[in-house]
């Protein structure tokens, strides 16, 4: 069985369930075809060579399952996997500490690599390249360089936007993936597997609107799906009938379109006290208390996506569909004395 054990402090708060509704080999991971083929192929050829495979760099928005495929990845080549994150390797020693450690040809996860501190990251370089610890010994004119030799690794990495990775670091990936927004069908398809995983019983038609209302991500479904459960226990038989979903989803503040108490607060405050911008992602994120990273990050990405949101090079922008989604006008159809394209139409 391959070691999962967590090193340094990441995704604790994960439940038994959590991992129980993560697939764990690419056969059973649904969605991301182009992302699964060239990795079954690459795994594939590193186990018949018996060889590391070459260092996976994955990105894109959080909960589209970079975690899940980094299991995947160490099943597939049947070698553990050992788990941390940038912000949690401080120094170059804690790094060291974990590649020595390492078995041959294991995989070593790094969560949120883009926050690798720079002299951590110039450890990594030798040890990506040449499987190499470069180590200074001593201060001023009697230092001196000891190279280690480190055991051959699989560095996975992930991150929400490559564009945040240095580009020395980005460059020693060998297989670079993005994973994109799951549609609608393939998210159903992640709904009733992880209904059966939890013996949920879903009415026909529930598995579809749960997935309709999940931001095109698995994390978001899955836990949608925990939480109507929930409901379903304590207000109705169990059983996810549409009507439990409709005042289940309700009872969470996900409207219909899918967008949460976040995405609307930021299309309301774009709409209200900007007029739909543009506006800079700082003045954004003071106006609805979250921070600009996590704007960037989470909130954003699926409102491009969806086509709520523009970003300009003057900053962000509602469409007509995002005005829409918070039930206002556009502001180009509105006159000077409340005159509404609409109303000129009649
Ligand atoms: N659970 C979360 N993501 C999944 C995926 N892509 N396929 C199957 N189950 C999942």
């Amino acid at each position: 069985m391959p070691d999962d054990r967590i090193i340094a402090g990441v995704r604790q708060g994960e439940d038994a369930w959590d991992r129980a509704l993560r697939p764990q080999r690419l056969a059973d991971y649904i969605g991301q075809e182009k992302v699964k083929e060239r990795l079954a192929v690459f795994a594939q050829a590193a186990v018949a060579r018996q060889d590391a495979l070459d260092h996976v760099l994955l990105y894109g928005p959080p909960g589209l399952g970079k975690t899940t495929l980094a299991h995947i990845i160490a099943n597939e080549l049947g070698v553990g996997i050992r788990f941390t994150s940038g912000p949690a390797i401080e120094r170059p020693g804690d790094l060291a500490a974990i590649l020595t450690n390492l078995e041959d040809r294991q995989v070593l996860f790094i969560d949120e690599i883009h926050r690798l501190n720079r002299t951590v990251e110039e450890v990594m370089y030798p040890a990506m390249e040449d499987f190499a610890l470069d180590l200074v010994l001593g201060k001023g004119p009697a230092a001196r360089s000891l190279r280690l030799d480190l055991p051959r690794f699989t560095l996975v990495g992930a991150t929400t936007r490559a564009g945040l990775l240095t580009s020395p670091l980005r460059d020693r990936f060998g297989v670079i993936l993005h994973l994109d927004f799951y549609p609608p069908e393939e998210l159903e398809q992640i709904v009733e597997r992880s209904a059966r995983v939890l013996g949920v019983t879903l009415e026909p038609g529930v598995a579809r609107e749960v997935a309709r209302r999940s931001r095109g991500t698995p994390r978001v479904a899955n836990r949608l799906l925990k939480r109507l459960r929930d409901y379903a226990e304590v207000r109705a038989d169990g059983v996810l009938t549409r009507r439990v979903v409709e005042e289940g989803l309700a009872l969470l503040e996900v409207d219909p379109l899918g967008l949460d108490a976040v995405d609307r607060r930021v299309l309301e405050a774009l709409a209200t006290r900007y007029g739909g911008g543009p506006v800079g992602l700082e003045t954004l994120a003071a106006a609805v208390g979250e921070e600009p990273t996590t704007l960037e990050d989470v909130v954003e990405p699926y409102l491009l996506q969806v086509g709520l949101l523009e970003r300009t090079p003057r900053g962000r922008q509602l469409t007509a569909a995002g005005f829409q989604a918070v039930g206002r006008e556009p502001r180009w159809t509105q006159g000077r004395f409340g005159w509404t394209g609409k109303e000129g139409e009649d």
